[in-house]
């Protein structure tokens, strides 16, 4: 069973209602100092982009990955500037929409390109931008075949026999290459570690350009699952690839920054979705716990079939005592596949837990990375708070959505 501060929570649940994510600030620290080793760790806003949580991340010396208008205007609220370099916020997308080109533009923020025609519209409007490759090495991996973003089947990156045209468009329009970027998908297992990196040093020399930095991207997995053996070794994670640096450096004659790219590793433990239990019920050979926070709150199990531990608690956190049941664990939404145990393509998949009631709370764990950044007004349900502890303070860092303000875009 993930670590749980019963009363703690419980305490917060009842002063700020249900659903609501709570996320541990200790936790995300003591991941980041997992990282240090690397020169630069830039958090995949796409994770959890809430702004308190960036500044924490800030305050950390962590910077950012942003890729969409919305997450760079975030992480420039959150206090990141745009200047420098390493800059501590680059844009990394597959294409530039219109109103985010005007304004990577004029803040003149890196582009993390995973597309020629990214590199052609940027260069036509801001000659000498600095830009990285995000090179597609043709394979991939991930938790789930939605998150692999490598190969061919991946509509990700710019494909490593491509590399030297887009060197040519590079040249073409006197941009300023930073470095290269591979990101093969998300909840990675670490077998394809070192093809990764020899992919990275062969396209290095291939593209016969000088280049400041290499990105391994992100992709660490997490042991969503208590028996879960996949924690990442990170200083092997680090050894490897710096092992790649030491040959790229060799290639172009320089010190090479090394850059990783996590989001979920940062976040993903330290957060937690709190709802309450609403209904209890049998149908035929099924038990069902009905919780008031639905696929709208957390998306992940009805999206990917991922898989999310669950503890029932009384509403004062003590623990529920008697025979534990195996139940299906369900939100309110009007329809089936609003269930957070659940496999690949809607299988059920029962959970043996204590037999809560209706006032008890349920725990969603590792549900701070993308949990709250994937949530959705799904039958009009209000987006739900989000609190951070940092030890024994709990703040309220957004506040739960009103029904006023899901009605005001329609005036
Ligand atoms: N860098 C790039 C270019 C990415 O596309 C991603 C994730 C990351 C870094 C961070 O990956 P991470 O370290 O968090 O695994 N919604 C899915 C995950 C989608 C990931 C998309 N890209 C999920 O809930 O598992």
């Amino acid at each position: 069973m993930k670590p749980l501060n019963g009363p703690l929570l419980a305490r917060i649940a009842a002063q700020v209602g249900t659903p609501c994510y709570v996320y541990d600030a200790a936790v995300i620290r003591a991941r980041i100092a997992e990282l240090k080793q690397f020169d630069v760790i830039r958090f995949a806003q796409k994770a959890n982009s809430n702004t308190h949580l960036l500044r924490l991340l800030k305050a950390e010396g962590v910077m950012v990955d942003s890729v969409s208008l919305g997450e760079l205007e975030r992480a420039l609220a959150a206090g990141y500037n745009v200047g420098g370099e390493p800059s501590p916020v680059v844009f990394t997308a597959d294409i530039l929409d219109r109103a985010t080109l005007a304004r990577v533009v004029e803040l003149k923020v890196p582009v993390n390109a995973g597309s020629p025609d990214m590199l052609k519209q940027l260069g036509e409007v801001s000659p000498g931008h600095r830009v990285w490759l995000r090179i597609n090495p043709g394979f991939g991996h991930g938790h789930s075949r939605k998150t692999n973003t490598g190969g061919e089947f991946s509509k990700h990156g710019i494909w490593f026999e491509q590399l030297g045209a887009a060197i040519e468009l590079v040249k073409q329009y006197r941009l300023d290459l930073v470095g290269l970027h591979m990101h093969i998908g998300s909840g990675v297992d670490y077998s394809h570690l070192n093809r990764v990196c020899d992919a990275m040093v062969e396209q290095v020399r291939q593209s016969g350009h000088d280049i400041r930095a290499i990105s391994t991207g992100g992709g660490l997995s997490i042991p969503y699952r208590a028996d879960d053996e996949t924690r990442v070794d990170t200083a092997h994670y680090f050894a490897v690839w710096d092992a790649a640096r030491k040959q790229i450096e060799a290639i172009v004659g320089h010190k090479v920054h090394l850059e990783i790219e996590p989001g979920r590793f940062i976040v993903a433990e330290a957060g937690k979705l709190l709802a309450e239990v609403r209904a209890a019920k049998t149908a035929g050979s099924m038990h069902y716990t009905l919780v008031d926070a639905g696929f709208n709150d957390l998306m992940r199990p009805a999206m990917y079939g991922a898989y999310h531990e669950i503890s029932f608690v009384h509403a004062d956190g003590s623990e529920i005592a008697g025979e534990p049941i195996s139940t299906v664990v369900a939100g309110p939404l009007c329809e089936s596949g609003d269930v957070f145990t659940q496999k690949a393509d809607g299988i059920l998949d029962p959970h043996v837990l204590p037999q809560a009631q209706v006032g008890d709370l349920a725990v969603f764990h590792d549900a701070g990375a993308y949990g709250a950044s994937m949530s959705s007004n799904y039958n009009s349900r209000p987006l739900v708070p989000e609190v951070m502890v940092d030890g024994e303070q709990f703040k309220i860092i957004r506040r739960r959505q009103t029904l006023a303000e899901l009605l005001a875009l329609e005036d």
